[in-house]
């Protein structure tokens, strides 16, 4: 069965993967693709959207713009880790891919009464546009199948010591998320960290000898180079392609389930994801919450990706 999807991004080096891997893997069905601000302004991760699209030869995908800053609080972009353009590392070209003229919120509402059947929707970004989606269209969420989400953690944060970059930037969007009654499977930190792209890894993609998998090498080896000066971890995570791999494969991403709760007001763990696997609180759970990651079938899937978008494109 091909799932229907929408990806809302903010490409972002693992977005831009996370892209490729929605757009080839059969398993599903790339109805749109939205951006927001997050790892770097609107008006970037746009950009860089049209721009990975181009380089892997996506025509066929609508791309939308949505949100420019956080429901509440102002944007803090991740150009320290991303990069000035959001997406440093290869030289793209010229984008050749356009964006449609509605705002994402508006292509997804439209998506979602249109599409024969429910859509899941793949949030690897800041939940402004999700949040804004669900709170001015309610009538949309039953035509969501699930909202499976790269955000978030069990355990410590990498934007804080508690709060993981996606819920930090927009934490009253993720708490929207999480209460708006649609099923939520939730990847975080803990499961995106076993994600890592390792030399062994990087050499799959440039062992191509297509142009598409030397920009992910050069991507990948960027990336690198953020969490080696940052974190001091050698090989970088790669987040966002995990959640789109829960939706191609839920074998690839074993759950468990929990209530997950988000700090909104906490001085220093604002944004901070409480998850409750145990019911200590005695709350119900309201999401699936990524433990660990089969990755062998994770690279496999996200090279045999890059390897059939590099075959299509000239
Ligand atoms: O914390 C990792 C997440 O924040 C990823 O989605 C990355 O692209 C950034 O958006
Ligand atoms: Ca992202």
């Amino acid at each position: 069965m091909t799932v229907p999807i929408i990806i809302d991004c903010d490409p972002g080096h693992d977005d831009a993967l996370a892209i490729m891997l929605a757009a080839a893997d059969p398993a599903v069905d790339l109805l749109a693709i939205t951006t927001v601000a997050g790892n770097q302004t609107l008006e970037k991760t746009t950009l860089n959207a049209r721009r990975v699209c181009t380089v892997a030869g996506i025509t066929d995908v609508p791309i939308a713009a949505g949100c420019a800053r956080p429901l509440l609080q102002p944007l803090s972009v991740a150009d320290d880790v991303h990069g000035a353009s959001g997406l440093d590392g290869p030289r793209f070209p010229e984008p050749t891919v356009d964006v449609v003229p509605e705002h994402a919120v508006e292509l997804m509402r439209r998506i979602l009464v249109e599409h024969p059947e429910p859509v899941t929707l793949v949030p690897t970004a800041p939940l402004t546009n999700i949040a804004l989606l669900l709170t001015r269209y309610p009538e949309c969420a039953s035509r969501i199948r699930e909202i499976v989400l790269m955000g978030g953690s069990t355990e410590r944060g990498n934007r804080t010591p508690a709060a993981e970059f996606n819920v930090y930037t927009d934490p009253e969007a993720a708490d929207i998320v999480l209460r708006g009654g649609v099923p939520v499977t939730m990847c975080g930190l803990n499961v995106t960290h076993q994600a890592l792209a390792t030399p062994e890894v990087v050499a799959r993609f440039a062992g191509l000898g297509t142009e598409l998998g030397t920009v992910c090498a050069e991507l990948l080896t960027f990336f690198a180079s953020t969490y080696l000066r940052l974190w001091g971890m050698p090989h970088p995570p790669l987040h966002d392609p995990v959640a789109v791999a829960r939706v191609i494969d839920p074998a690839i991403v074993d759950c468990v389930d929990a209530n997950v709760a988000v700090e909104l007001r906490g001085t220093h763990t604002r944004g901070a994801t409480v998850v409750d696997p145990h019911g200590y609180l005695g709350r119900p759970a309201n999401a699936r919450v990524a433990v660990a990651l089969d990755r062998e079938a994770f690279w496999d899937r996200m090279v045999a990706a890059v390897t059939a978008l590099g075959a299509r494109t000239p």
